[in-house]
């Protein structure tokens, strides 16, 4: 049963996913500069981090480096493997750190925060769900199940709010400089489920 669901449900992810990374490098383009490095915390199999490598805006010799505790072996990007305690690079390392849906698995999400402003000489750019609206967690809860199961990720289903985001942010060396607190990042209809004030950008400026 197993067997045939997960890649059923791999299938279905798939433009949802593809509409999401168009959605977050046209993003986050427009928030780097040329030779910039760039390091892409908790990458995955560096699909957002190719995406911004080939993304037609990106500026000049943009370099994306990942860093993952399960890297994939098939991983677009050069990745380090480390254990989701203290980043494995010096203070001011790169110039933009981004973490995209990671905040949401981390067993302690401030930490890792503050370990993606030390790496970071200019931005640290968060994507995250936001608990917000009408049954919020249990449709966040069941977004999380369908996008990670397939892929072997475990979720601990743990959302911050609004709030909760912005009290995080207060207590690190960084500003706030724009959030989104909603975003069309799926597909038409999807997004009236799954996207909008379920979905949080924020751009951090490291002091
Ligand atoms: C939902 S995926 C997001 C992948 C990618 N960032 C993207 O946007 O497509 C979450 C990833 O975070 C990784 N992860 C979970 N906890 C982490 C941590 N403490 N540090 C770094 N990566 C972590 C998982 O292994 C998984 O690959």
């Amino acid at each position: 049963m197993t067997r045939l669901f997960l890649p059923l449900l791999r299938c279905l992810h798939e433009p949802v996913y593809a509409r999401r990374l168009a959605v977050l490098s046209d993003l986050i383009v427009r928030e780097l500069k040329p030779s910039d490095r760039v390091l892409d915390v908790g990458c995955g199999a560096g699909r957002l981090a190719q995406a911004l490598l080939q993304h037609p805006g990106r500026p000049a010799s943009l370099t994306v480096h990942g860093v993952e505790t399960r890297p994939r072996p098939d991983c677009a990007v050069p990745v380090t493997t480390y254990d989701g305690g203290s980043l494995p690079f010096e203070a001011r390392a790169f110039d933009v750190v981004i973490i995209a849906d990671v905040l949401h698995h981390a067993a302690d999400p401030k930490r890792l925060l503050e370990e993606c402003c030390r790496v970071s000489r200019r931005l640290v750019l968060v994507k995250d769900h936001k608990a917000e609206g009408c049954l919020a967690r249990w449709r966040l809860r069941l977004l999380d199940w369908a996008a990670n199961a397939p892929y072997d990720v475990p979720c601990i289903y743990r959302y911050a709010t609004l709030e909760q985001w912005r009290a995080m942010f207060a207590a690190l060396p960084a500003s706030v400089r724009s959030e989104l607190a909603s975003m069309r990042l799926y597909p038409a209809g999807w997004n009236w489920f799954f996207g909008r004030r379920l979905q949080y950008f924020a751009v951090l400026e490291v002091c």
